[in-house]
C-alpha cells in the first residue's frame, strides 16, 4: 500500500526522501509526491513511478534539510496529481502525507467545507490536513497540540508526517493502525513505513505504537506522546535485518508475505462496512444501485482465475443467503458466446487487478445489451473499476506475488458483504442468523491469525509429497471452490500437476487415478454435508490413496482415517472458505520452494492478463 519517507537533520533531505520512496517501490502505487522545507514548503508530485517525480524535479529547487514524501496507492479518488500526497492545508503552511483511510471524513469536510475551507482533491487527507489547521488557528494551540485533538476526531486508520513553515525544526508523525517506523541518526531523524529506507542511515529506531504522536526536532531529544496526551518513553531497538529482507518484511518471499498479511487485509476489507453494534452492513459504493440489485431477477458474475473462484464462492452465499439466483462464467467464455442478458441485468464483475483483458470485455458486452455492471477490484481506479456503475473495492493492498492470496479472501470478504447486505434488505435471513453472522465475520481475522500459526506442518506434509507429479483437491457444498483454488495455487507455482472437483463427483471419473501414490487433499469441516465428506474420503483411503485433510478444531472422525489432518477454527459455514483457503496457500507456496520454483513470478504467468 502506500509509502512514507520524511527527513529532518542537517544533510540535503531531497536524495534521502527520493531513494526512500524507491525502496518502498516494492508496495505498490500509482503516484509520488514530495515536500521540501526550506523557509516555505515547496511541493512537487506526479502520476507513476518515483522516476517520474525524479525527472520531474530534476531542474527545480529542492534545496532543504527537512523534507516530506510519499507514494500513494489510492483508496479515495483515482490515482493522479491531484490526488497525490503531499497534501497542502488552506494556508499553504502544512504540509501532510498519510496512509491509511479516514473513515468520517466525509462528516468532517462537511463541518469545514460549512467553515470556508475549499477542496482541491478528492482525498481524506485533504480533510485532516485542514482539520489540523483549523483546530491550531481556532483553539490556538500549538502545532502538536492541534494534531493530537484532530487524531481523536478521526476514525480509521492512518500514519502521518506533517512539515509546517511556522515549525522549520521539528516534523510530526503519528499512528494507528498503520505502521512508522523512526531513525535516530546524529542529530538527525528519519521516518518511513518499514525500516527498508532507513537502514542504510542508522541500526537504531523505535516503532511507533497505535495512538503515539512523535515530535521530532533537529537536534534535540525527541518526545513521544499518545492521543490521550500521556508522555511516553521510547523504546529504541538496533535493527539486525538486511536491506533485501526488510523489502520482503522479513519473508523470503513476496507470497508468503501476503499470505502472513490476511488477517489485516480482511479486517481492511471489512473496515466501516461491518457494524456488529448497529447490526448493520453498508457498502458505500454500491448504495444507489442497492435497489436495482434486488429488482433483478438474476446476478451474472464474470471472473478469471482465482478471481472466478471468488465468484463461485459468491454463487453460493448470494444463493444461499439473500436467495437471488446467480450464475458464475467465465468472462473469456461469456464474452463469445452471445449470452442472454437484458436490460437492468446485474453483473458483477471480480479482478484483482482490475485490468484482466477478457474481464473488461465482458463487462463492455454486457454494458451494451443494458445490464448495470458492480465491480469487485482491488486496484483503485483500474479499469475494470472505471468501466462499472458501481462498485466495492477489496481494499487488500497492493499484491506483488503472482499468485492470488490476500486478494482471493478480500474478494470473498466483499462479496460476503454484498450478500449480507441484501439479505438485509430483503429480510431473507433471521435476526438472530443474521446478527450470528455479522459477529462471526468480525471474529475472522483473529481465526485466520490462528490457521496462520501451523507451526511447520504445512511445511512437514511438502516435504513429503514435494516429488509427486499429481494432486487432488476435493471440496463439497462452499468448499468446492476452495478446492478449485488450493489446486490452482499448487499447480500455478509448483508446476505440479493438480486438479479441484466436487468431492462427490470423484466416482464419476477421477477415482480411476487413485492408488498409493496419489495424494488427495479434502477440505472437510465439521459443516453441512460432513458425514457426506468423510465416506468420500474412505472411498479415497478403500483405494489407498494418501489423505491431507483440513478439519475442524477438535476433529475426531477423519483424524482416525487421513494421513495428515490441518485443523481450522469453528465458524459458519459461509466463511469457511475464507478460513481453509489459507492452509492450502501455504503447503503450495512449501512445495514450490522446496522444488526450487520461482514463487513471487511463476513461468510463463504474469500479475496482470492484459492480452486475450
Ligand atoms: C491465480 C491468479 C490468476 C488471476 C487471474 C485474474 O493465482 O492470480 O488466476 O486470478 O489472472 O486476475 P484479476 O483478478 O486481476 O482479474
Amino acid at each position: 500500500m502506500c509509502g512514507i519517507v520524511a527527513y529532518i537533520g542537517y544533510k540535503q533531505a531531497q536524495p534521502i526522501l527520493i531513494k526512500g520512496l524507491q525502496r518502498l517501490e516494492y508496495r505498490g502505487y500509482d503516484s509520488a509526491g514530495i515536500s521540501i522545507l526550506n523557509g516555505s514548503i515547496k511541493t512537487f508530485k506526479t502520476k507513476g513511478k518515483v522516476s517520474e517525480l525524479e525527472n520531474h524535479i530534476k531542474n527545480k529547487n529542492t534545496d532543504g534539510e527537512a523534507g516530506i514524501a510519499h507514494t500513494r496507492w489510492a483508496t479515495h479518488g483515482v490515482p493522479n496529481t491531484k490526488n497525490a500526497h503531499p497534501h497542502f492545508s488552506k494556508s499553504k503552511s502544512l504540509s501532510l502525507i498519510h496512509n491509511g483511510i479516514i473513515e468520517n471524513y466525509a462528516i468532517l469536510k462537511e463541518e469545514l467545507v460549512k467553515r470556508g475551507y475549499q477542496f482541491k482533491s478528492d482525498t481524506d487527507t485533504e480533510v485532516l490536513v485542514n482539520l489540523i489547521e483549523d483546530i491550531r488557528i481556532n483553539e490556538n494551540v500549538l502545532l502538536d497540540e492541534a494534531v493530537r485533538i484532530a487524531l481523536n476526531q478521526v476514525v480509521g486508520a492512518y500514519a502521518i508526517a506533517i512539515l509546517s513553515d511556522e515549525h522549520p525544526n521539528t516534523l510530526i508523525a503519528a499512528r494507528k493502525g498503520s505502521p512508522l517506523v523512526i531513525g535516530i541518526g546524529e542529530g538527525e531523524y528519519f521516518l518511513a513505513s518499514d525500516a527498508t529506507p532507513i537502514v542504510e542511515y542508522t541500526k537504531n529506531v523505535v516503532y511507533l505504537q497505535d495512538e503515539e504522536i512523535a515530535v521530532l526536532t533537529r537536534g534535540e531529544d525527541f518526545k513521544i506522546k499518545t492521543t490521550n496526551n500521556k508522555e511516553k518513553t521510547p523504546y529504541v531497538e538496533e535493527l539486525e535485518w538486511n536491506l533485501s529482507e526488510l523489502e520482503k518484511g522479513g519473508y523470503e518471499h513476496f507470497m508468503m508475505k501476503e499470505i502472513y498479511e490476511q488477517p489485516r487485509s480482511i479486517r481492511d476489507s471489512m473496515r466501516g462496512r461491518l457494524n456488529t453494534t448497529t447490526g448493520t452492513v453498508s457498502l458505500g459504493g454500491i448504495i444507489d444501485y442497492e435497489q436495482t440489485i434486488l429488482a433483478a431477477k438474476r446476478i451474472t458474475i464474470v471472473a478469471c482465475g482465482t478471481s472466478w473462484h471468488a465468484g463461485l464462492v459468491g454463487e453460493y452465499l448470494f444463493e444461499d443467503i439473500a436467495r437471488v439466483p446467480v450464475e458464475v462464467e467465465y468472462a473469456s467464455e461469456f464474452r463469445y458466446r452471445n449470452p442472454i442478458i437484458e436490460e437492468g441485468d446485474v453483473v458483477i464483475a471480480i479482478s484483482q487487478s482490475g485490468e484482466t483483458a477478457d474481464t473488461l470485455a465482458a463487462i463492455e458486452l454486457a454494458k451494451k445489451k443494458g445490464a448495470i455492471i458492480i465491480g469487485v477490484c482491488n486496484v483503485v481506479g483500474s479499469s475494470i473499476a472505471r468501466a462499472s456503475h458501481a462498485g466495492s473495492y477489496t481494499h487488500a493492498g497492493p499484491e506483488i506475488g503472482v499468485a492470488s492470496t490476500k486478494a482471493f479472501t478480500a474478494q470473498v470478504t466483499v462479496l460476503t458483504l454484498m450478500a449480507l447486505r441484501l439479505a438485509q434488505l430483503k429480510g431473507s435471513l433471521s435476526r438472530t442468523k443474521f446478527m450470528q453472522l455479522l459477529m462471526e465475520m468480525e471474529a475472522l481475522p483473529t481465526k485466520v491469525e490462528k490457521v496462520l500459526n501451523t507451526n511447520g506442518l504445512t511445511e512437514k506434509i511438502a516435504k513429503k509429497f514435494k516429488d509427486v507429479e499429481n494432486f487432488l483437491y476435493l471440496g463439497r457444498g462452499y468448499n468446492f471452490p476452495v478446492a478449485l483454488e488450493g489446486a490452482l495455487k499448487l499447480k500455478e507455482i509448483s508446476y505440479i500437476h493438480a486438479e479441484g472437483y466436487p468431492a462427490a463427483e470423484m466416482k464419476h471419473g477421477p477415482i480411476a487415478l487413485i492408488d498409493e501414490n496419489m495424494p488427495v487433499v479434502f477440505i472437510a469441516p465439521r459443516l453441512g454435508i460432513y458425514e457426506k465428506v468423510v465416506s468420500n474420503i474412505q472411498e479415497v483411503k478403500a483405494r489407498k490413496g494418501r489423505v491431507i485433510a483440513i478439519v475442524t478444531e477438535g476433529d475426531t472422525m477423519v483424524r482416525e482415517i487421513a494421513d495428515y489432518v490441518i485443523e481450522i477454527p469453528e465458524t459458519a459455514e459461509y466463511l469457511m472458505p475464507i478460513l481453509a483457503s489459507i492452509p492450502l496457500q501455504k503447503l503450495a507456496y512449501h512445495m514450490a520452494v522446496m522444488r526450487g520454483c520461482n514463487v513471487d513470478m511463476p513461468r510463463n504467468l504474469a500479475k496482470s492478463v492484459t492480452v486475450e
